[in-house]
């Protein structure tokens, strides 16, 4: 796995180019914000933010006027890029700053949704665990946390698609931003979350894993 500097290093790179990947990400996105009714929450946290692009979508027609969100990304670039695109929801929405680690600077137990979008497929697993621990301190008991990324493809195109972007991974990270293709519902500890949904969306032959898990009380 490409060293966590490295990874931010590139991103602060890659910057306005992230919104470039719509064409696959999108579809997925929209099924995590129906699947995890993003519609019905009040308080969003979303780890690794990117440019801002889905919580602009989420304040400007999917969130109810009253919810508050809070990004946070390791990149500068992203989170400049992130704070100019939400300055219309300054009110209600914040974009922090990290130092690349996975701790969240947010209150225990005030949030109802824990956002990722293409981020746990950049992390090494133990990185993955301790995320998903610090969502779980984060997120209120029955909290949702709503997870989207590449997935291995389970059709004939989907799988191959899947197995050479794997390939380029290994030789050559950049080339796939440090994403590769996982499967992260067998990482979510069973004792404290329920997963609500498990769902694949290809497009254009690249699968992305929608889940939707509940912290258990
Ligand atoms: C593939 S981009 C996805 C951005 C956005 N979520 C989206 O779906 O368009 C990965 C993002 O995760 C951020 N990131 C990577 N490692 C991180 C870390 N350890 N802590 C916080 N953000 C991180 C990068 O800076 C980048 O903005």
């Amino acid at each position: 796995m490409p060293h966590r500097n490295a990874v931010v290093a590139f991103y602060d790179r890659f910057g306005r180019k992230q919104d470039s990947q719509g064409w696959y990400e999108d579809p997925a996105l929209e099924r995590m914000i129906a699947l995890g009714r993003l519609a019905e929450s009040r308080a969003v946290c979303e780890f690794g933010c990117g440019t801002g692009r889905l919580a602009a979508r989420l304040l400007a027609g999917v969130l109810p006027t009253e919810a508050r969100y809070l990004g946070l990304d390791a990149s500068a670039t992203m989170v400049a890029l992130a704070r100019e695109r939400l300055a219309p929801w300054a009110a209600r929405a914040q974009v922090l700053h990290s130092d690349g680690s996975l701790h969240v600077p947010a209150e225990t137990g005030e949030w109802d949704r824990f956002v990722s979008t293409y981020v746990l497929d950049l992390l090494a697993e133990a990185d993955i665990a301790a995320l998903l621990q610090e969502a779980a301190r984060l997120l209120r008991p029955g909290g949702l946390l709503c997870v989207v990324g590449l997935t291995p493809g389970r059709g004939l195109l989907t799988g191959a698609v899947s197995r050479l972007w794997s390939v380029l991974h290994r030789l050559h990270w950049r080339l796939v931003g440090g994403c590769r293709p996982l499967d992260v519902a067998p990482l979510l500890p069973a004792a404290r979350w329920r997963v609500l949904a498990d769902a694949r969306v290809a497009a254009w032959g690249i699968t992305s894993q929608v889940l939707v898990a509940e912290r258990r009380g």
